[in-house]
């Protein structure tokens, strides 16, 4: 089988730090492709190569790396495309392509139609299937989302369509599933009998200045809230499902999305530099902290507190499980310590459970320790990068690491109250926390974890 991804977006910063390597170590793994890069940055293949793909990368995928210069906005840009894969599928038996669109929500719809036009006009005596590939944030806002996908819809069924969240190809991700799923000891505690709080934190220290034209657009609820965020929430709340096929997963996501009450608490600020070299004032939301709750059987009660964002002192990720802390009224011990579940993504993938022990040589006075789970101690350094498993499940036809739509329209209807336009932007130097983040913590009496 001939089997070639047609790249949108051939030129932009997600096809050169992610895609482009992902593509080269499954080639390497043995998965047969070729990709099809389009943009317009550069007139030729020779350019191309030279400003996008690093000399490191291996001659195989190199050979198999095309360049198309594609201008979008010419009515004609399709035609040399059309005979560009006219090309590859003559005199093949079963051809596969794969349309990866890697581009600002504001082109998805003019190419989505362009996809169309070119699909519809290949000629082809040979066994032909499709796949189309749509990056995160599906749509703009909820009412897009709707109008893409009824569009997509019109010329791919929904199994050909791949909505990706990169996150979901994340270890710690699946590692979530496992950790709730196969460990009796974490079933019978993991609900709001036991939990108290749990605490999401995203800081980045790298700003947006190299993706301001696609950050610009966006902001921060689009950009994480939206997708990456939500999806931590479902795995972290969602009831077991009957099998972990990908449909009785959504099943349980959906469940979750649809029970998460409307959120009252929600802060948004930009660090002040932000477009500083673009010429022109850029108001966009980069940090945002909020509040809520996912009102099911299991999680009514729990709050869930959140912080994301950019330009912070400390590459930091992590998801605190805190649990409720009774014996401390039970032993009438305020120094007893609390007992939870950090999972850690940055800056290395670690699980930790804290829970107290006996210090040496004292009369029962405990002391908080952590057990440790290291992902590269105990399984080797070389965790695949989120991207090549996204990639690998599309080449393989498995759709579970993809968020289906109904995920993706309940996500867009939680945050649409939080793309509100005339909302408060707290200003925050680089490198430091906005005033919100410190002041939702106090006000909800708890201290961030990290
Ligand atoms: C992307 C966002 O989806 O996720 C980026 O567009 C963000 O702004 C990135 O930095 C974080 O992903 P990762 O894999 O680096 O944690």
């Amino acid at each position: 089988m001939k089997r070639m991804v047609i790249q949108f977006g051939g030129t932009g910063d997600l096809a050169q730090k992610k895609l482009y390597p992902a593509y080269a170590h499954l080639m390497e793994q043995g998965f047969d492709f070729t990709v099809l890069a389009l943009g317009r940055r550069f007139s030729n293949r020779k350019e191309f190569l030279a400003a996008m793909v690093s000399d490191q990368m291996p001659e195989f995928f190199l050979e198999r790396l095309q360049y198309l210069y594609y201008d979008m906005a010419d009515p004609h840009a399709t035609d040399p495309l059309r005979e560009k894969i006219n090309a590859i599928i003559d005199n093949s038996d079963e051809v596969e392509l794969i349309y990866y669109m890697a581009l600002q929500p504001s082109l998805y719809e003019e190419a989505i139609r362009q996809i169309q036009d070119v699909d519809s006009q290949l000629s082809c005596n040979c066994n032909l299937s499709k796949k189309i590939v749509v990056e995160k944030p599906f749509g703009f806002d909820l009412e897009s989302a709707q109008r893409y996908n009824t569009i997509l819809l019109k010329a791919f069924d929904d199994r050909e369509i791949y909505r990706v969240d990169h996150y979901l190809g994340k270890e710690f991700m699946q590692n979530l599933l496992i950790l709730r799923f196969h460990n009796d000891i974490i079933r019978s505690i993991w609900d709001n009998r036991s939990i108290e709080s749990i605490q999401i934190i995203f800081d980045e220290t790298h700003g947006v200045d190299q993706r301001l034209g696609f950050y610009e657009q966006i902001g921060v609820v689009r950009d994480t809230i939206q997708n990456h965020i939500m999806q931590i929430i479902t795995y972290l709340t969602m009831n077991e499902p009957a099998t972990l096929t990908p449909e009785d997963i959504a099943v349980e996501k959906v469940k979750v999305l649809r029970s998460i009450a409307p959120i009252t608490e929600f802060h948004t600020g930009r660090y002040e530099s932000l477009g500083a070299n673009s010429g022109h004032v850029v108001s966009t939301p980069t940090y945002a902290a909020l509040t809520l709750s996912v009102n099911t059987y299991y999680f009514a009660g729990v709050p869930i507190y959140i912080r994301t964002g950019k330009m912070q002192s400390d590459a930091k990720s992590l998801i605190y499980v805190k649990f409720r802390n009774t014996t401390q009224q039970v032993m009438h011990d305020t120094s007893i310590g609390e007992n939870g579940v950090i999972i850690t993504i940055h800056p290395e993938l670690t699980i930790d459970i804290s829970m107290n022990l006996k210090e040496p040589d004292t009369s029962w006075k405990s002391k908080p320790v952590r057990f440790r789970f290291n992902q590269a101690e105990t399984f080797g350094a070389n965790t695949p990068e989120a991207y090549e498993q996204i990639v690998k499940k599309i080449l393989q036809g498995d759709k579970s690491l993809f968020p289906s739509m109904r995920e993706i329209t309940e996500s867009w209807r939680i945050v649409t109250p939080m793309l509100e336009e005339d909302r408060h932007m707290e200003v925050y130097p680089v490198r430091t926390l906005p005033r919100f983040a410190t002041e939702l913590a106090k006000k909800n009496a708890f201290t961030w974890f990290a």
